[in-house]
């Protein structure tokens, strides 16, 4: 079976490289939209409990070309849905059009909806679906006029790990989280410290990583409900990643943060207990005016500091966005060898900070486009 590990605009190189850590076949990234693989349902499995910056794993039904609606009702029509959709399955589509001749999303949704009841009905010999049963929701995206029909097997987005229950102020997607500690270099040996750690999920997903915790251990995928999954393996693949997460909590771990607002850090206190790392995360109300070298745990070697700053859109707020990305150039100052990473909206950051950066990386928060800076 062909899979589609998705992910966002500039995370697909990492979910590559993730995918083939993991020892999965035929692995290519793609341009636009993730990574593909090619394995049965266990390896799907695998890569969604695993995989850190991806948002679903998709399972590919068809490919094909389509320029007109006929030629997409065809396509969808041509899938053996009945081999996996039971009498009962509920099966909603959504639809993406990019650069293509189909463009109307709502027309394409509609069109591959009626392809699929035409293939039920002659496959099960019924008239009407009751659509009460496991939920099978279909991903038809068109781009350059190549239609891909998948089956989404992750449900919810793989960023919902089940710890964060309570969102604070502008929190960060929990894969956006992972993939700025994956490129910031980092080493879960050194120590990380977050000035402005909001509810806690930049250093949760550090800590996730230096403990080898997979990020959806203690969550469901929809594929889990998908009828003639192989359970039992499921279930050892789950119970493994278990173990290596107890093994994982004997390492010794450096990783804490604080911020000005006390509410926030009452709302990462209860996602560090929530992501069973209580007692594991260090974690305090302060200015990072206020934050200085005797605040983070001894060590012989240089940290990191990984930073999502406040950055504003309104006048106003921008200058407050600029007065903290000087506080931020301040602090590192503060810290001998220390690396500081911020990822922040802010086109002003560099010039406030005092520096320029020695890397930088574009990503998405939401619809907003960021830069990760890295100043070593
Ligand atoms: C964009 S939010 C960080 C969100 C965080 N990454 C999360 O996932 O919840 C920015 C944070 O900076 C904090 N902050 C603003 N000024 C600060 C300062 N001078 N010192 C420390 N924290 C500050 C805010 O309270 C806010 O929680």
């Amino acid at each position: 079976m062909k899979w589609i590990a998705s992910a966002a605009f500039g995370m697909e190189g990492m979910t590559g490289r993730d995918l083939k850590h993991l020892g999965m076949q035929g692995v290519r990234v793609m341009d636009v939209g993730g990574a593909e693989f090619e394995g049965g349902f266990e390896d799907a499995f695998r890569a969604s409990l695993w995989l850190r910056t991806c948002d679903r794993i998709l399972l590919v039904m068809a490919r094909f070309e389509a320029r007109t609606y006929e030629e997409l009702f065809q396509g969808v029509k041509g899938v053996a849905w009945e081999e996996l959709l039971p009498r009962d399955a509920g099966f909603p589509i959504r639809a993406k059009c990019v650069k293509s001749q189909l463009m109307s999303p709502s027309d394409v949704q509609k069109i591959a909806k009626r392809a699929m009841v035409e293939r039920l009905k002659s496959a099960y010999g019924d008239d009407w679906f009751s659509e009460t049963g496991a939920v099978f929701q279909v991903d038809v995206s068109i781009r350059d006029d190549v239609v891909t029909v998948a089956l989404d097997a992750s449900g919810e987005p793989l960023s919902k790990r089940g710890y964060r229950t309570w969102n604070g102020e502008a929190p960060l997607r929990e894969t956006l989280a992972a993939a700025l500690v994956l490129q910031s270099g980092w080493h879960p040996w050194q120590t990380l410290y977050d000035p402005c750690c909001g509810t806690g999920t930049i250093l949760i997903e550090a800590a996730f990583i230096a403990l080898n915790r997979a990020p959806g251990l203690t969550r469901g995928f929809a594929m889990e409900k998908w009828p003639g999954v192989p359970h039992a393996s499921f279930e050892a693949i789950r119970a493994e990643a278990r173990k290596k997460f107890e093994e994982g909590c004997k390492r010794p771990l450096s990783v804490s943060g604080s911020d000005i607002d006390p509410e926030a850090i009452e709302l990462a206190r209860r996602h560090v207990k929530q992501a069973g790392l209580a007692g594991r995360i260090g974690l305090s109300v302060k200015d990072m005016r206020d934050v200085m070298p005797s605040d983070v745990p001894a060590s012989d070697k240089p940290g990191v500091f990984i930073a999502n700053p406040p950055y504003g859109e309104r006048l106003d707020n921008m200058r407050a966005a600029h007065a903290v990305a000087k506080q931020l150039g301040a602090l590192q100052g503060r810290f001998t060898g220390w690396k500081l990473c911020a990822f922040s909206a802010d086109m002003g950051f560099e010039k406030a900070y005092g520096r320029r950066a020695t890397r930088r990386r574009r990503y998405y928060n939401g619809r907003i486009e960021c830069e990760y800076r890295i100043f070593e």
